[in-house]
């Protein structure tokens, strides 16, 4: 298992997007109902969180709710909600210590008014912590956040505050829930699937995709390290050549 002192502090990602995926598989593994593997999720979360802050992420992303999610049954839905609830009005306090800042992404209108109410509170009594951005992705999924970015780009133009020889990349990032953060270099999937399931497809892009079979309530900041190590192993070329890269060359 990876450590901390073998990542290479000079090349560490901002940005790392995370798919919490496989807690129901987790609680199946040991008789137990999915929610069980929900709340052992949580432990996952703080170690990773922990671990990201201690080497210098100044991002992390965790999928923890996807629109598609809301199809689930509602006795899982609502156990999830009250998770939510539950774990933010315990962890203010630390992500203050830690001075970690909250942020969500998603349709927050659609959770329930206390989780919603419970977030909102915790964005803003995190606010002015800068060492790092803590981001949940709730209620959200890609395809929702890009039919919002073009139904605000379509309103800017017909209100005239933007013609169509403007629309360019920028103005669809600045369109985006993300607007203002980094795009993700690294990207996480625990329990060993290999899809995006609806998540950041934007910035995604140009994202190095890490698959492991760990299942997320196993999931540790050494894990996190690990997937560190394979990220700083990569030669990201962005379309050009390798020599181009090695060299130094445009
Ligand atoms: C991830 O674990 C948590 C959420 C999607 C909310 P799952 O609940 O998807 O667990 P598996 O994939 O069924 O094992
Ligand atoms: C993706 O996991 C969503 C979250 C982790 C919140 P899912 O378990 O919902 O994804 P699929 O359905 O297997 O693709
Ligand atoms: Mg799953």
């Amino acid at each position: 298992m990876a450590k901390i002192e073998e990542v290479n502090t000079g090349n560490i990602p901002e940005h790392v997007a995370i798919i919490m995926d496989g807690n129901g598989r987790w609680a199946k593994q040991k008789g137990k109902l999915r929610v069980f593997g929900h709340k052992n999720g949580v432990k996952a979360v703080q170690s990773t969180i922990e671990g990201a802050a201690r080497v210098g992420i100044k991002y992390v992303t965790l999928y923890a709710f996807s629109t598609e999610n809301w199809n689930r049954p509602k006795l899982e839905v609502n156990a999830l909600m009250e998770l939510l609830v539950d774990t933010i009005k315990k962890e203010v306090k630390t992500l203050n210590k830690n001075k970690i800042r909250l942020k969500a992404i998603g349709n927050l209108d659609s959770l329930p008014q206390n989780a919603k109410m419970k977030l909102q509170e915790a964005i803003q009594e995190t606010a002015h912590n800068d060492h790092m951005t803590l981001v949940l992705a709730l209620s959200y999924s890609a395809k929702w956040e890009i039919v919002n970015a073009v139904k605000q780009i379509v309103r800017d133009h017909d209100s005239g505050k933007l013609s169509m020889n403007d629309i360019n990349e920028t103005c669809i990032e600045e369109a985006l829930s993300t607007n203002g953060m980094p795009h993700p270099e690294l990207m996480i999937r625990t329990s060993g699937e290999h899809r995006i399931s609806n998540f950041l497809l934007w910035q995604l892009a140009y994202a190095e995709l890490y698959f492991t079979p760990k299942l997320w309530p196993d999931f540790r900041e050494d894990d996190l390290y690990e997937a560190l190590l394979s990220y700083q192993r990569r030669e990201r070329r962005f379309g050009k050549t390798s020599e181009q890269i090695s060299d130094n060359i445009s």
